[in-house]
C-alpha cells in the first residue's frame, strides 16, 4: 500500500496533507475518538464549549490545564519530521491540520493552517488581549479587562479561524494529491475539506472510518510507521 502512496506522491504536482489527533498519538497525546480518546472519558460538551467556558470555567480550566500541561514534555515523532523534510525538498506543499499541539511546526513544518486553533495561544474571552501560558495555568484574569482567559482553541460551535481556513480551501482546490493522515473525519467543516480536490486522496488511519469508501486510496496501521515506509521507498526512488 504504502508503494502505491510513494508512487502518487512521486507522480503529483501539488501534495496537501490533513491531519488529526491520530497524528499526534505516537508523541504522547490522546485523540478524541478512539477507545481511549477523550470523548470517552468525558463529555465534550462539558469542556469544550461555549457554556462550559462560561457557566463551568472551573472544569474547563482543569481540563486544558491538564492538556496544556501534558503537552509541555511531548515532542514531535519521526512521522512530523519526515512532513516537515518532505515541505523542505518541496515533495508536499502543505499541511492542513486539525490538531492544536503545535507539533507538526515544532518539528520544522512551515505552511501549515490551524484549522482549530491552538492551545499554546491564551487570550481573553471578553476582549480578546493576548496573555500567557502562565498566567491561564494560574487561572489570573485578563490585566486588560479583568475577563476570563482560555485557549485559542476552536470550540465546538465556535467560527474556524478565517484565514486558515480560506487557505486550507485554496490549498485543497490546487492539490492533485490530498493525503489524510489520522482523523475520524467526524467534524464539520473540515470533514468536508478532502473532497474539495480534484486530485487523488488517500486516507491513513490505525482503524476503519466512516469515509474510507470515499477515498481512492485507503491504508490502515500507524501514521508514524506508514510514514517511514513511505519516505524510505521515496528515498530508495532518489525522492526524499
Ligand atoms: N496512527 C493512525 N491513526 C491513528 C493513530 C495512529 N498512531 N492513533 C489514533 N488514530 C486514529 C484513531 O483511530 C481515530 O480514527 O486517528 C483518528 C482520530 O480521530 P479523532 O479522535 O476523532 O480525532 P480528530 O478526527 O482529529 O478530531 C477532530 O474533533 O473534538 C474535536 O477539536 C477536536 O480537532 C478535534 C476534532
Amino acid at each position: 500500500m504504502s508503494e502505491k502512496l510513494a508512487q502518487w506522491i512521486r507522480n503529483s504536482r501539488k501534495v496537501v496533507l490533513l491531519t488529526g489527533a491520530g497524528m499526534s498519538t505516537e508523541s504522547g497525546i490522546p485523540d478524541f475518538r478512539s477507545s481511549s480518546g477523550w470523548w470517552k472519558q468525558i463529555n465534550p460538551h462539558d469542556v469544550a464549549t461555549i457554556e462550559a467556558l462560561e457557566n463551568n470555567y472551573s472544569l474547563f480550566h482543569q481540563f486544558y490545564s491538564y492538556r496544556l500541561t501534558a503537552l509541555a514534555s511531548c515532542e514531535p515523532h519521526i512521522g512530523h519530521q519526515i512532513l516537515a523534510k518532505w515541505e523542505s525538498k518541496n515533495i508536499i506543499d502543505f499541511v492542513a491540520t486539525q490538531n492544536v499541539d503545535g507539533l507538526h511546526q515544532k518539528a520544522g513544518s512551515q505552511n501549515v493552517s490551524e484549522l482549530h486553533g491552538s492551545i499554546q495561544a491564551i487570550r481573553c474571552h471578553q476582549c480578546g488581549t493576548e496573555a500567557t501560558k502562565d498566567e491561564f495555568l494560574e487561572e489570573k484574569a485578563c490585566t486588560a479587562c479583568g475577563g476570563r482567559l482560555r485557549p485559542s482553541v476552536v470550540l465546538f460551535g465556535e467560527m474556524l479561524p478565517e484565514n486558515s481556513w480560506k487557505r486550507a480551501l485554496t490549498t485543497m482546490e490546487q492539490a492533485d494529491l490530498v493525503i489524510v493522515i489520522g482523523t475520524s473525519l467526524q467534524v464539520y467543516p473540515v470533514n468536508q475539506l478532502p473532497y474539495i480536490t480534484k486530485g487523488r486522496t488517500v486516507i491513513i488511519n490505525n482503524e476503519k472510518t466512516q469515509s474510507d469508501a470515499n477515498f481512492d486510496l485507503c491504508i490502515h496501521g500507524s501514521a508514524k510507521e506508514i510514514l517511514v515506509q513511505t519516505n524510505n521507498l521515496l528515498e530508495q526512488g532518489g525522492l526524499s
